[in-house]
């Protein structure tokens, strides 16, 4: 069966509800998902299944805290080239380092080698009144994308 685990990169709860709506959507689609709120590198599945980060940028383009330590253990990892992954980033426009938490995951994920099954979606908080309804739309072309549906 087609899973996801699905990784949360949230301070304020934005990226998290994003990733709670999409993840209702996936089951709808007979996909099972699994949300990591606070991820724990080891313990996620990386064999028969695909990662779907989404991430919020703090700081001068930052992980949110929640991040920090799958960021670190993930950073130590030589050879990820059995996993498939997507990124979705939250951010905003009017921070030079626009999204830069999620362009830095989706480069370290490459950097290992792992496979990038769509383009990163980046969403501005600044044009999208309902984030979650991007990211559901954007849901349907990702899922044809990744090979989880035909
Ligand atoms: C203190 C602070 C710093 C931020 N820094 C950035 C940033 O560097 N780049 C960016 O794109 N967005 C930045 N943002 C915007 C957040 O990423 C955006 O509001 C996001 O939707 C928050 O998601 P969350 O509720 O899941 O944490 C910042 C927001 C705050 C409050």
């Amino acid at each position: 069966m087609s899973s996801v685990n699905i990784i949360i990169g949230s301070q304020m709860g934005s990226a998290e509800y994003v990733a709670e709506q999409l993840s209702e959507a996936l089951n709808d689609q007979g996909i099972s998902t699994q949300l990591h709120e606070q991820p724990e590198f080891n313990s996620i599945d990386q064999q028969n299944t695909t990662w779907l980060i989404c991430t919020s940028t703090y700081g001068a383009g930052d992980y949110p805290d929640n991040l920090l330590s799958f960021i670190d253990d993930l950073s130590q990892v030589d050879d990820l080239t059995n996993l498939k992954y997507s990124v979705i980033g939250l951010g905003d426009t009017s921070y030079d380092t626009y999204n830069l938490a999620a362009r830095k995951v989706d480069s370290l994920l490459a950097s290992k080698g792992a496979i990038k099954v769509a383009q990163r979606l980046e969403l501005n908080i600044l044009d999208e009144a309902l984030p979650e309804e991007t990211a559901l739309a954007w849901l349907a072309s990702w899922l044809v994308e990744s090979g989880l549906k035909q």
